[in-house]
C-alpha cells in the first residue's frame, strides 16, 4: 500500500488520499452506504458527529463494521476522542485490539503536543505486539489549536506511525478567536471581512511541516453540502497551497473533491515532457535545461515525478 519515501522529507507517496468521507460512527446505515462510495478513505467519526450519551454505542458499532462490511480497496481509519475526554483511551484501546488488523489508520483530534502522538504510539505498540497484528497501524493527527499549530514540527516527527496532518478549521477558527461568520469553513465568499484567504497561514504552515517529514497534508471539511462552488473553491485553494486531498462530510462533496486533487491529462503531459527533459539534460551534464520556454531543474523534476506517480497509481498511465 505505501509505496515509497521518494526523496527523503519531502513526500511519502502513499495510496492517494484525496477525499476522505466523515462518517458518524454511531449511523450503520451510513457506515453501508460508505463502503460503496466513492471516497478514498472512510474515517468513521467517534468524536464530533456522536453525542456523548452515545458513544460507548457508536464504538461497538464502528468494531462491527469495520470486521463484518466489505470496504473494497477503501483506506479505513477511526477517529477517536480527543485524549483530554474520559473516552479516548477506551476508543484507542478497544477498536484498536478487537479490529485493529482491519484499520489503517487512527485519526487524533485536538492533537497539541508531540506527546498527543507519543502516548498514542506506544499503546499501539502494546497492542500490535499482544494481537500479533501483521500490519501497523497509523496515526492521523488532527492540528487545530493554536497550540497545536505552534508545536507542529515536533508533533510531524513524533512517530513513525505518523501518515497525515490535517487541518480542522473550526476548531482552530475558535482556538484564535477569528470571527466565524458560518460553518463551512473557508471556500465562502468572505471579502467583506479579510482581503484574501484567511487561513492561508495555518493552511501552508500546515503543509510545510508534513512536506518536510513525508507526510500528506489534509484540508478541513467543507460544511455547506449544497453549495457545490464554494466546495470547489475551497479544494481548488488547498490543492494550490499544497494539500493532497480534503475531508468531505457528505457522498455528494466526493466527485468534486476527488477531481480537484486528481492530475488532470495536461498536468501529466507536463510531467511527461519535464521528466524526459530533465533525464537527457542529466546525461550531459547539465542541472537545468527547458520545457517549452520554461526553466526545469531538479527540484521541478520532483514535483513532475510526483504528479507521475500519483497518476500511475490512479491508473490514468501505464506503470513504466
Ligand atoms: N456518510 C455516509 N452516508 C451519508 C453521509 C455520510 N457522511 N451523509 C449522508 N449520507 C447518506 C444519507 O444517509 C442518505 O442515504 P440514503 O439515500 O440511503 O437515505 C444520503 O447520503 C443522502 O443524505 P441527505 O439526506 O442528503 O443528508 P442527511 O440529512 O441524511 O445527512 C448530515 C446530512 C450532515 C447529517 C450527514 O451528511 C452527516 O452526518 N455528515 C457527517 C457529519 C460528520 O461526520 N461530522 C464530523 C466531521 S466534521
Ligand atoms: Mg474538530
Amino acid at each position: 500500500m505505501i509505496h515509497k519515501l521518494l526523496f527523503k522529507g519531502y513526500f511519502q507517496l502513499m495510496k492517494p488520499r484525496r477525499s476522505i468521507l466523515s462518517v458518524p460512527g454511531n449511523n450503520k446505515k451510513m457506515h453501508k452506504k460508505a463502503s460503496s462510495c466513492k471516497a478514498d478513505v472512510i474515517m468513521l467519526d467517534l468524536e464530533d458527529s456522536v453525542p456523548p450519551g452515545a458513544k460507548e454505542k457508536a464504538r461497538s458499532i464502528v468494531i462491527d463494521s469495520l470486521l463484518s462490511l466489505d470496504w473494497g480497496d477503501r483506506i479505513v481509519t477511526v477517529r477517536i476522542n480527543g485524549l483530554d475526554t474520559s473516552f479516548a483511551y477506551r476508543d484507542l484501546l478497544s477498536v484498536s485490539e478487537s479490529a485493529g488488523h482491519m484499520l489503517d489508520s487512527v485519526v487524533i483530534p485536538k492533537v497539541d503536543h508531540s506527546a498527543d502522538i507519543n502516548f498514542a504510539d506506544r499503546m499501539l505498540n502494546g497492542i500490535e505486539l499482544h494481537k500479533k497484528f501483521s500490519n501497523k497501524i497509523g496515526i492521523e493527527a488532527i492540528i487545530e489549536s493554536a497550540e497545536g499549530l505552534e508545536n507542529i514540527s515536533d508533533i510531524a516527527k513524533a512517530s513513525n506511525r505518523l501518515k497525515t496532518l490535517v487541518f480542522g478549521v473550526a476548531d482552530y477558527s475558535a482556538s484564535v478567536g477569528a470571527k466565524l461568520v458560518s460553518i463551512s469553513g473557508h471556500g465562502e465568499k468572505e471579502e467583506d471581512l479579510y482581503p484574501g484567504h484567511r487561513w492561508n497561514f495555518a493552511i501552508s504552515r500546515l503543509v510545510m511541516a508534513a512536506k518536510a517529514n513525508g507526510l500528506i497534508a489534509i484540508d478541513s471539511p467543507y460544511g455547506n453540502f449544497i453549495d457545490t462552488e464554494g466546495l470547489k473553491r475551497s479544494a481548488v485553494t488547498a490543492c494550490a497551497l499544497g494539500c493532497d486531498g480534503k475531508w468531505a462530510i457528505h457522498p455528494n462533496q466526493l466527485d468534486v473533491i476527488n477531481q480537484v486533487f486528481t492530475p488532470s491529462k495536461e498536468d501529466i503531459n507536463r510531467a511527461g515532457k519535464i521528466l524526459k527533459a530533465y533525464r537527457e539534460a542529466e546525461k550531459q551534464g547539465l542541472g537545468a535545461a527547458s520545457v517549452n520556454g520554461h526553466m526545469i531543474d531538479k527540484a521541478t523534476f520532483r514535483l513532475a515525478k510526483q504528479v507521475w506517480k500519483q497518476a500511475e497509481y490512479l491508473g490514468l498511465i501505464k506503470k513504466l
